[in-house]
């Protein structure tokens, strides 16, 4: 295993406090079980997200300081919108506080209710933002996308028969754009191939439909392409970035993401008529903006990317090899796991996939996110019974240039141990549950009762 050794040093530091076992079990009680609860303060490594949560550099600091907070002509500004320009290459860089703002002005200006967006897969702020406006989010990944085993290369590609047949039956009048989500987040962090790019859009001037990325992992992706893909090995992240943009119309960005800031975002397009919709000023002060012109610089850089990706597939690694159950291959921003096959005591509807978030905090002192049951599970209206999804995950998000390989390595360690003694955790039952987005105020209590598969057995 190369090991990622990290392309900085470490100028400032915020002391993080180490909590005891006790402490934590009354935390975590008191939270309902739900992490969302907890207060931050008593979380040792936190992985419950990489978006607004990156360490800006000695330059994006010193930049804060020439902020230009002038109402109108903030050199900022000026200063972002080259910066956009010279790597997404779309005319028109309209800023927002964060992704979802971009979301919402491209949707709420261009569509309109019984429209269709196809994207490999949506997030839940673009699947929300488009429903939003009474039109239907559909994902159309590559069917391997949801198999946790399936190894390849380029598991968030679009499925072009697919989206044909999607297009086909929807008519191109009712699909004012198609997204790609590069990397492919709510599928496991997994790149998009510049050949596939290149395929949606030749199909896509077929039927004469706009294509738009959700680029908050562009540089992770590329990284990717340069990896993986024939003929990328030796070009630079920048010219294989410039080349994906050329494909689309325009992109929508959470620069939380790969902007390397704590707050921003952007909508960058070609078209003048759509960009006519869309206020110019707003969303950021004058230092926010150069603060995320000068991380899209940083994020360029391959000694830092491949410390990033390396750094997420080395945590991957140490736990594929004592036997974890995790998703295949390991994503670009996080490490996904696999609560089914972790916990296959635990019945889908005692949510695993929360359980084990709770374990992981009660005894380790570590957060990440469950992506299962609670977030996804849906109630069937005509029967009363809960459908669970698919893949029942916990996601570990590592922010950027944050945590060092030696937490990183305590966390794989912790995992590991947890795992050795999967069956002492119990299922967790619902006490509370609000009528939308429950994840985030969900409440549970812990089953007390012995693991089903023992009471099966005995
Ligand atoms: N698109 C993708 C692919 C995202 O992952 C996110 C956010 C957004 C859009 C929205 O951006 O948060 O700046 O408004 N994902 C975060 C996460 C919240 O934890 O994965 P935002």
């Amino acid at each position: 295993m190369k090991f990622p050794s990290e392309p900085f040093k470490i100028k400032v530091v915020e002391p993080i406090r180490r909590t005891t076992h006790e402490e934590r079990d009354r935390l975590l009680r008191e939270a309902g079980y739900n992490l969302f609860h907890v207060p931050a303060q008593s979380v040792y490594v936190d992985l419950l997200t990489d978006s607004g949560t990156s360490a800006m550099s000695d330059d994006q600091w010193a930049g804060l300081m020439l902020g230009d907070e002038s109402y109108a002509g903030s050199k900022n500004y000026y200063h972002l919108e080259e910066t956009v320009r010279s790597i997404f290459g779309y005319k028109h860089v309209i800023p927002t506080h964060q992704g979802r703002m971009a979301e919402n002005l491209l949707f709420s200006t261009i569509v309109k209710s019984g429209m269709c967006i196809p994207n490999n897969i949506h997030v839940d702020t673009t699947r929300a933002n488009v429903e939003h406006q009474g039109a239907q989010a559909l994902d159309v990944v590559i069917k391997e996308a949801y198999d946790p085993h399936c190894e390849l290369p380029f598991k968030g590609n679009m499925d072009l028969v697919r989206l044909e047949e999607a297009i086909n039956r929807v008519g191109r009048n009712r699909i004012p754009l198609v997204m790609l989500t590069i990397t492919n987040n709510s599928g496991g962090g997994q790149p998009v191939s510049m050949d596939n790019i290149r395929q949606t859009r030749a199909l896509l001037n077929r039927y004469r439909i706009p294509l738009f990325f959700d680029a908050c992992r562009f540089a992770e992706n590329c990284f990717f392409v340069k990896e993986r893909e024939l003929g990328y090995a030796s070009k630079s992240i920048l010219d294989i970035a410039r080349e994906l943009f050329s494909y689309g119309d325009g992109c929508i960005m959470s620069a939380k993401k790969d902007g390397l800031v704590n707050i921003g975002g952007f909508l960058s397009l070609n078209n003048d008529q759509w960009a006519q919709g869309f206020p110019t000023y707003g969303g950021l002060a004058g230092r926010d903006l150069e603060a995320m012109a000068r991380g899209l610089h940083e994020v360029l850089d391959e000694d830092y990317l491949s410390f990033r990706v390396g750094q997420v597939r080395y945590l991957g690694e140490l736990l594929d090899q004592a036997g974890v159950p995790i998703l295949k291959p390991i994503g670009g921003h996080a490490v996904y796991l696999n609560a089914k096959e972790f916990l296959p005591h635990i019945q889908q509807a005692q949510f695993p996939a929360q359980a084990l978030v709770a374990a992981l905090y009660r005894e380790y002192g570590i957060r990440g996110v469950e992506i299962g049951t609670v977030m996804f599970g849906k109630l069937d209206s005509a029967t009363g019974r809960t459908i669970h999804p698919e893949l029942e995950m916990v996601r570990l998000a590592i922010p950027r240039r944050v945590y060092t390989n030696m937490q990183i390595t305590y966390v794989a360690e912790s995992i590991i141990e947890l795992y050795r003694w999967r069956e002492r955790i119990h299922g967790l039952a619902l006490t509370y549950e609000a009528p939308v987005l429950r994840h985030f105020t969900a409440r549970f209590k812990e089953l007390e009762e012995k693991p089903l598969v023992q009471q099966a057995a005995s």
